[in-house]
């Protein structure tokens, strides 16, 4: 069946009490709407049309480049009226599923097995058991056959005191849509177009109108405030992390780690506590993360281990690293196998060689280092000069001292040692001892100042 998605996204959230239109407030990393329009893909649909309004060029602009459809709804009249803008753009004939821009968690499967249970309803809807129904439309049914949804602020206190909620889901099919949507009228307490009326004046008509209850509550929830939009932040964590622990990581506490993409897992990965995780981020079989890391956009191979209070921004490690405690990794990074970066070091854009070793107190950036070189304790690249960035090459088995400035862009040669306290211009060759510090002198006719008398 050729399906169109509508995605309403253009109301402003008053209750969000804040200038960003609500559709684009983040959650695990992206906005709303993006969770919503990332399930919806997976049913392949023949189009997505995203009703924008308040804060239309925000959110298009947030949102381009993603073969989305967009249509504005000037006036924000109500949730039916913001589908009557639709009509002109809909694939003629084809079945519409209408999704909230604010209702982020619902997934994939929850809508394919909705749709599918439909059958040839005129309208099909996706309900649930609230907890707390205050604030949603409530499913008025007359024994099993639902009748109507009723809104909240249109309820009787005997309508509120349903438990059964709309959830934002609904299938309208293709010869129903345009009759439906005409008939929308908006004397109703607030006065605006309610999508919802379609289901009483599908059950007017004569027409089979279904409801599918959704087995997971969580899964529908509206975030119309500051509270919702923490609750749904918590449960999309607990969702992803159930998920490791279902691939066999060991979580050292679950509600202690925040997931805000993609983790991708080997086996027997363990990650301590207070760890965030950005974007996709790839663990190898026994990768262990120590306490309070920020990972993001990074790939960690087998048998790494990140020490804690480490960060680590787009790079690519190899197997059997070490990193940390307090390492600053940096865009660019990419560690050979057995690399290891110590405390207070921070690397960017730079390639560092199998089995080497920045252990101390270093800054190494736009340098192309070999494998199997040490570097002392305070060694800097000094990679700007104020205007350009120049580069620095290490080559294989150098051994740099302690506190030594590597001024680019310069070259060390295959086994150079650089002794300590070295400011180094010029390339250092090979296999030599390369020095660039004052000589050590003592001074004898030489005595400590004095304090002067006033
Ligand atoms: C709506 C439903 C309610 C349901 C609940 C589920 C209606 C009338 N009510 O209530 O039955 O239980 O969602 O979360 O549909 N929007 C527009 N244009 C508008 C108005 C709203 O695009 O003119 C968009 C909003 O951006 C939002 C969505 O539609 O993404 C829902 O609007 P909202 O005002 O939050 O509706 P609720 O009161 O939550
Ligand atoms: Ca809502």
């Amino acid at each position: 069946m050729p399906l169109s998605i509508v995605i309403l996204a253009a109301g402003q959230g008053t209750r969000m009490k804040s200038a960003r239109p609500k559709v684009l407030h983040q959650l695990a990393g992206k906005p709303l709407l993006q969770h919503v329009v990332d399930s919806s893909r997976a049913l392949e649909p023949e189009q997505i049309i995203v009703v924008v309004g308040h804060g239309a060029d925000q959110v298009q602009n947030e949102m381009q480049g993603q073969d989305l459809q967009f249509v504005e709804q000037r006036e924000q009249l109500g949730t039916g009226h913001a589908l009557q803008q639709c009509l002109d753009h809909i694939n003629p004939g084809n079945a519409v599923l209408v999704l909230y821009g604010d209702v982020p968690l619902i997934r994939a499967e929850t809508m394919a097995s909705m749709i599918e249970q439909s059958r040839d309803a005129a309208v099909c809807i996706l309900s649930w058991e609230a907890e707390n129904p205050f604030g949603y439309g409530r499913i008025i049914r007359n024994q099993q056959a639902v009748q109507a949804i009723v809104e909240q602020k249109d309820a009787t206190p005997e309508q509120q005191a349903i438990d059964e909620c709309h959830s934002g889901l609904m299938l309208i099919r293709g010869d129903k849509l345009q009759r439906l949507a005409s008939a929308l009228k908006n004397d109703n307490a607030q006065q605006e177009y309610y999508l919802t009326d379609v289901v009483g004046i599908s059950v007017a008509d004569g027409d089979l109108v279904c409801a599918v209850v959704c087995s997971d509550p969580d899964e529908v929830i509206g975030v119309n405030n500051q509270r919702q939009l923490a609750a749904v932040e918590a449960l999309y964590r607990t969702r992803q992390v159930e998920m490791l622990m279902e691939h066999g990581v060991k979580i050292y506490d679950p509600a202690r780690i925040d997931l805000r993409g993609v983790v991708e897992v080997g086996k027997d990965v363990e990650i301590d506590v207070n760890c965030i995780f950005e974007g996709t981020v790839t663990l190898g079989d026994n990768v262990r993360i120590g306490a309070n890391c920020v990972i993001r956009n990074t790939s960690i191979a087998a048998d790494s281990v990140i020490q804690p209070m480490t960060s680590i921004d787009e790079a690519v490690i190899g197997r059997n690293v070490s990193i940390g405690p307090f390492a600053r990794i940096r865009p660019g990074t990419e560690l050979a196998d057995e690399a290891k970066i110590g405390n207070f070091v921070e690397t960017k854009k730079s390639q560092i060689g199998r089995g080497s070793k920045v252990n101390h107190l270093s800054y190494i950036g736009d340098t192309e280092m070999g494998s199997e070189v040490n570097i002392g304790a305070g060694t800097i690249t000094c990679n700007y000069d104020g205007v350009n960035k120049s580069k620095t090459v290490i080559e294989d088995g150098v051994f740099i001292g302690s506190d030594t400035q590597l001024v680019a862009p310069v070259r060390v040669e295959r086994n150079a040692t650089i002794g300590a306290g070295s400011t180094i211009t010029r390339n250092a060759p090979a296999d030599k001892l390369t020095i660039s510090r004052a000589k050590q002198v003592t001074i004898g006719a030489w005595s400590k100042p004095k304090k002067k008398e006033n």
